[in-house]
């Protein structure tokens, strides 16, 4: 049964705000994490400047001291270890927009009023702006890119209002794995996955984790 209140949404559209927000809040970000523990784990290279990143960030820190917006700042080569996350697997695949009015691109005409599907992991593999676009390589975002060349989180006056939530919340949790957790991924994780639509690991994301004993490393849980 629908209510309305006197002032406010009825139960049918407070429902489907919600259902909305745990898809659109909850299963991108927690499909971002996901990935980025696996692009870690088989890139070293890049998982050991994220470890330097975060390990300078705790050693600035007091014991119990919580992060600071400043201590965000610094994490850049994390955030673009995860934007290069985003862009290999979008959470999100494709959106659709509609002609505004008619639009020449390309040689072909999109009429006013046509809707455009378009595809962010097809837009984000262009090689002429990401070479070699299937390498997992975070430094590519050390340099500014063309505008709606990366659309993981869409574009334009629609774009995700969560965007520099997501980033807090991933910067936030990266620092506290890396920093207070030693953990590698299990062998049987092999790259494949699967899109329900989100993607999620064909196999899983079998983990081998334990806490760093802080009492020897001190309260970053790391080695001063
Ligand atoms: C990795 C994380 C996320 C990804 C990849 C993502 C991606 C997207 C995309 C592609 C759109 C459509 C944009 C467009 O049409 O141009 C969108 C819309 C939206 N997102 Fe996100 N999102 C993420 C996290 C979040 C979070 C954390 C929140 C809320 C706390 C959120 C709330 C929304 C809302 C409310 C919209 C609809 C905006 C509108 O239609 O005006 N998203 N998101």
């Amino acid at each position: 049964m629908t209510h309305m209140l006197a002032e406010g949404l009825a139960d049918e559209e407070i429902i489907d705000n919600v259902m909305f927000m745990m898809v659109a809040a909850h299963d991108t970000t927690a499909s971002l994490f996901t990935f980025l523990l696996r692009h870690l784990d088989g890139n070293r290279d890049a998982y050991g400047r994220v470890v330097a990143e975060q390990q300078e960030v705790a050693r600035s820190k007091a014991p119990g001291e919580a992060l600071s917006w400043d201590d965000l700042a610094k994490m850049k080569y994390t955030w673009s270890a995860a934007m290069e996350t985003l862009r290999l697997v979008p959470p999100v695949f494709s959106m659709l927009k509609r002609a505004v009015e008619d639009v020449e691109f390309d040689g072909h005409l999109i009429p006013k009023g046509w809707q455009v599907l378009g595809a962010m992991n097809l837009t984000q593999q262009d090689p002429a702006i990401f070479p070699e676009p299937s390498r997992f390589e975070p430094a590519r975002f050390e340099s500014p890119i063309p505008p709606y060349s990366f659309v993981a989180f869409g574009g334009g006056a629609r774009m995700c209002p969560g965007n520099e939530f997501t980033r807090v919340e991933t910067l936030v949790a990266m620092h506290y794995i890396v920093t207070r957790f030693e953990w590698k991924l299990d062998e049987g994780c092999d790259g494949s996955f699967s899109r329900y639509p989100m993607p999620s690991p064909a196999r899983g994301l079998l983990i081998d984790i334990e806490p760093i004993d802080t009492t020897t490393t001190g309260a970053a849980g790391i080695s001063k």
